[in-house]
């Protein structure tokens, strides 16, 4: 249970809300309630959060677009601190500043606007900016880590620094990041026409369309592509599509993406990635590894 005393939030100007539900933040539509939701105003609103909690003994987790998140049925424990309004977008000359919250595709489409080149490879991807440092998101043109210059963390001791990654900071969806908490990005941009590259991007959107379903009611590929090979093609293989747990259905489109056809749980994915699982380790003898994160 929440300590009754968060007196540490006496200077906090963002939102605050018990028992909050965060299944629509999910685009699974999935999950119970946080104990308690934080959605601090700004940078200087996160550390005065983040320090109440820490001094009041909450745990807290950190939400960023929910695309790429399972979060358990019953809730979770603590606070589950919102970084959606850290989302100012500024697009300077060779690079684009942007807040953690702000949404990706966001990014994307005001650098194209502003012809800024060089972000086209995240065009169609869900989910904010910190949520995809975090996570290293991209597709088969490319990763967020591939163009980051520099990214502003908030640390476990409660210091703001500006992280220049080193080389291997970022992997193929994962980074370093570790407990940091994204605050912003720096992404890297050259000059470009707008023209061009919104119809780069209209092109590179119509292609994902073609072979996935849309951003709701998924959470993206479930699982991380095994060294050279396509976890969804070795789902396909296994017979795995259409089939269903309660109100989970692997998506007759694209075997990486698990559907909510309505109602599903928690439990139903799990049930789902455990079937799925077994069949590709007996079939293929590998592992699968999420790519979705779990919060228990
Ligand atoms: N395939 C099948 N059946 C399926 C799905 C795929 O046979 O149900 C085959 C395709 O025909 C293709 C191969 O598997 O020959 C690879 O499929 P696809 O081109 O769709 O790429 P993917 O490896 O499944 C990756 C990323 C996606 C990203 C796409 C396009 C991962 C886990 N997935 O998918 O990223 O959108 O490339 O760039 O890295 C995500 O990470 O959440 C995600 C959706």
């Amino acid at each position: 249970m929440l300590p009754v005393d968060l007196s540490g939030f006496s200077s906090f100007r963002g939102g605050f809300a018990r028992e909050h539900p965060l299944a629509p933040l999910t685009t699974w539509r999935i999950g119970g309630p946080a104990e308690l939701y934080v959605e601090p105003a700004d940078v200087d609103d996160v550390v005065v959060a983040v320090e109440a909690l820490r001094a009041s003994g909450v745990p807290y987790r950190v939400l960023g677009g929910g695309s790429n998140l399972l979060i358990s049925d019953r809730g979770v424990r603590g606070a589950v601190i919102s970084l959606a309004r850290l989302n100012r977008i500024d697009v300077l000359e060779g690079v684009v500043v942007t807040g953690a919250g702000a949404l990706l595709h966001q990014v994307v489409s005001r650098a194209a606007d502003a012809g800024a080149a060089g972000l086209e490879a995240l065009a169609g991807i869900p989910g904010r900016i910190g949520g995809a440092i975090f996570g290293n998101a991209g597709s088969r043109y490319g990763a967020i880590g591939d163009v980051t210059l520099a990214v502003d963390v908030l640390t476990p001791d409660g210091e703001c620094e500006c992280l220049v990654p080193p080389a291997g900071f970022f992997e193929y969806r994962r980074s370093r990041i570790g407990d940091r908490i994204v605050l912003a990005a720096h992404l890297a941009t050259d000059a470009g026409d707008p023209i061009t590259l919104r119809a780069r991007q209209q092109v590179l959107l119509r292609e994902r369309l073609g072979s996935q379903p849309g951003w709701v009611g998924n959470a993206g590929c479930v699982f991380k592509n095994p060294a050279g090979r396509s976890a969804g093609q070795m789902i396909d293989d296994a017979g795995f599509k259409s089939e269903r747990e309660g109100g989970i259905v692997v998506s007759p489109r694209h075997a990486n993406f698990f559907e909510n056809a309505g109602g599903g749980t928690a439990d139903d994915v799990d049930r789902l990635v455990n079937r799925v699982r077994d069949a590709v380790h007996r079939a293929h003898g590998v592992e699968l590894e999420m790519e979705v994160k779990r919060w228990r």
